[in-house]
């Protein structure tokens, strides 16, 4: 088997990277950078951080500060404008993978032309794209080294995933510290997506020994730091192992892929607007019981990097130690059923046949160990409804 990898060119990874961004540009030969990012960065002082980074590099870096949590295809189209307007040579995105998804989308709207929908899988985009610098401060979705996009149609209301070469980030830049200011429902919501990506990434039909290395090493990272970081914000040691993990979990699933718990996630983000982190912890553990049965071994693998109690004997056990685990974890992160969340028990009934058709349609589903028809997702939807 030859596994197709890709990577970002450069990753530089650890406390203080933030400091490098210029040098990175160079680099790459770039100079004329846009920063997409959006208002709590400005808020947070984060964005000025990087242009005054740039400044003493002697670029003068102009911003677009307007993405919005979760993007859909019109605040793609509004960032593409201010793409449009300057004379760019590269984006930075910078911030979760909200504003690094809107940076990549635009990456390749401003240069290609067309709609996001024109993009969306199963198709696979490589052409021409302005280069993207991902700078990520959720600790979250990996973005910042993955080959996907992830937009909202504004028309349909369907979440995009789109893929390519083109959508993967030339360089990113992990700087830890960029994740302290994460208040703790946050740093639970996106801690639980990395590792639902190392999960998926390691289960996947599509897995190979290179990305099975990196999910590896992101289950160990986020599952012994998750709680901690979670309790504490201020724990630098959990953020920076957090960090570390989110960046190698988009580096598993890049190269492998996510599966059924994504593929579910993306329907009640986009009809729901809960955050994509949280729908995927109200899913992970009735998907997990569901798909065990036809990997065992390898979700044992997962229970045992975990450091899960329980999982050092058969692989059955291990697997029922990370089932309770995942439960346990939920009730510790305070993590809220669909029903808790407060979602309208008649629209989601009335919702369910479109969203399982949506859930098939991006294509994650097929790569899960046990794969589901329509009929059995709705199944898994309702068993989540209550958690
Ligand atoms: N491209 C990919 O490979 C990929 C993978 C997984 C998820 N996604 C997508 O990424 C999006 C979710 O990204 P996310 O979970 O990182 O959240 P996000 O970017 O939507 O941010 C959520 C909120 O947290 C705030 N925030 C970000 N960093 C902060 C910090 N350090 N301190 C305080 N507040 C901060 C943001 O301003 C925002 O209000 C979804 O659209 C999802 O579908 C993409
Ligand atoms: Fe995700």
């Amino acid at each position: 088997m030859i596994a197709p990898i890709a990577l970002p060119r450069i990753l530089r990874i650890g406390g203080g990277a933030l400091q490098e961004t210029a040098e990175v540009l160079a680099l790459l030969g770039l100079s004329r950078p846009l920063i997409v990012t959006d208002p709590m960065m400005v808020k947070f002082g984060l964005a000025e951080r990087l242009q005054d980074v740039l400044r003493r590099a002697g670029i003068t870096a102009a911003m677009f500060s307007d993405t919005v949590p979760e993007p859909d295809s019109d605040a793609v189209d509004r960032a593409r404008q201010a793409v449009l307007a300057g004379d760019y040579d590269c984006l930075i995105g910078l911030g979760g993978g909200s504003p690094i998804d809107t940076a990549k989308a635009v990456a390749v709207l401003a240069r290609e032309g067309g709609e996001m929908r024109d993009y969306k899988a199963p198709r696979q985009y490589s052409g021409p794209a302005l280069p993207v610098i991902g700078i990520p401060t959720t600790a979250g979705t990996g973005s910042e080294a993955t080959r996907f996009t992830v937009v909202t149609d504004s028309a349909t209301h369907e979440k995009m995933l789109c893929i390519g070469q083109s959508f993967l980030p030339v360089a990113a830049i992990a700087d830890y510290e960029l994740t302290l200011s994460k208040p703790p429902r946050l740093t639970a919501d996106t801690g639980v997506d990395a590792l639902t990506h190392a999960i998926e990434a390691y289960v996947s039909r599509r897995a190979n020994p290179f990305s099975d290395g990196f999910a590896l090493s992101a289950m160990r990272a986020i599952a012994g730091n998750l709680r901690r970081a979670y309790m504490d914000g201020s724990d630098r040691a959990a953020r920076e192992a957090l960090m570390l993990g989110a960046t190698q979990a988009g580096i598993a699933f890049s190269n492998s892929s996510v599966a059924l718990v994504h593929g579910m996630s993306r329907p009640i983000g986009a009809h729901f607007h809960v955050p994509h982190g949280l729908s995927n912890a109200m899913l992970l553990p009735v998907v997990t019981a569901y798909s065990a049965p036809a990997a065992e071994q390898r979700y044992a693998d997962c229970a045992r990097a975990m450091g899960v109690p329980g999982a050092e004997g058969s692989d059955a056990a291990a697997v029922a130690a990370l089932l309770e685990e995942l439960h346990r974890l939920n009730v510790d992160l305070a993590v809220p059923s669909p029903r808790a969340w407060g979602i309208d028990p008649a629209r989601w009934a009335e919702l369910l046949p479109l969203m399982a058709t949506q859930a098939l349609a991006s294509g994650s589903p097929a790569n899960n160990p046990r794969v589901p028809d329509a009929e059995a997702i709705q199944v898994l939807y309702g068993q989540a409804w209550a958690g």
